[in-house]
């Protein structure tokens, strides 16, 4: 395992579509564990495979440190409501947005062993996958982001929420 560098917006490997995942191979399973441990010491709350360089339809998510999602090939199938909220991302460090989500999202998505799952979130959790299913399609949230983009004084971090 090993942490991988995560590119910054300017790059344009994060304004790339990625491709669907098609078998799990020894390099996808290396590349999942990397980005987990990535997220992990960014103390990020999400991470897309194109943030390290790599254009395949991967996503890890975890909002509370200890319960990893791991999304292949995620589609959002259900979105309700909405809320208001400031996010950032591990790509555009020190800077954060306010961006409208949905206030909850279900997807589905195959997991690490290729089966069928869903995931179903709502606050953070709901932002956190529009903001990584977003990266898959070559979207940053500055494209969102309602009003100023603020630079803020924390260190790297994915998402915040209010
Ligand atoms: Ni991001």
């Amino acid at each position: 395992m090993a942490i991988r560098n995560i590119r910054e917006i300017g790059d344009e490997v994060l304004n790339k579509t990625c491709k669907e995942v098609t078998e799990m191979t020894p390099r996808i399973r290396d590349l999942i564990q990397d980005m987990l441990e990535t997220m992990y010491e960014a103390n990020g709350v999400g991470l897309a495979a194109p943030q390290v360089g790599i254009l395949k339809r991967i996503v890890v998510i975890d909002c509370t440190g200890d319960d990893p999602h791991i999304l292949i090939n995620p589609c959002i199938v259900e979105t309700s409501g909405e809320q208001v909220g400031q996010e950032g991302c591990l790509s555009v460090p020190g800077k954060s947005g306010q961006v409208t989500r949905p206030a909850y999202v279900k997807c589905v998505a195959l997991n690490e062993k290729m089966k069928p799952i869903e995931l179903e979130g709502t606050e953070l959790l709901a932002r956190a996958i529009c903001h990584e299913l977003d990266h898959l399609d070559g979207h940053l949230y500055v494209e969102k982001v309602e009003g100023e983009l603020q630079t803020v004084q924390m260190g790297e971090f994915e998402e915040i929420d209010d």
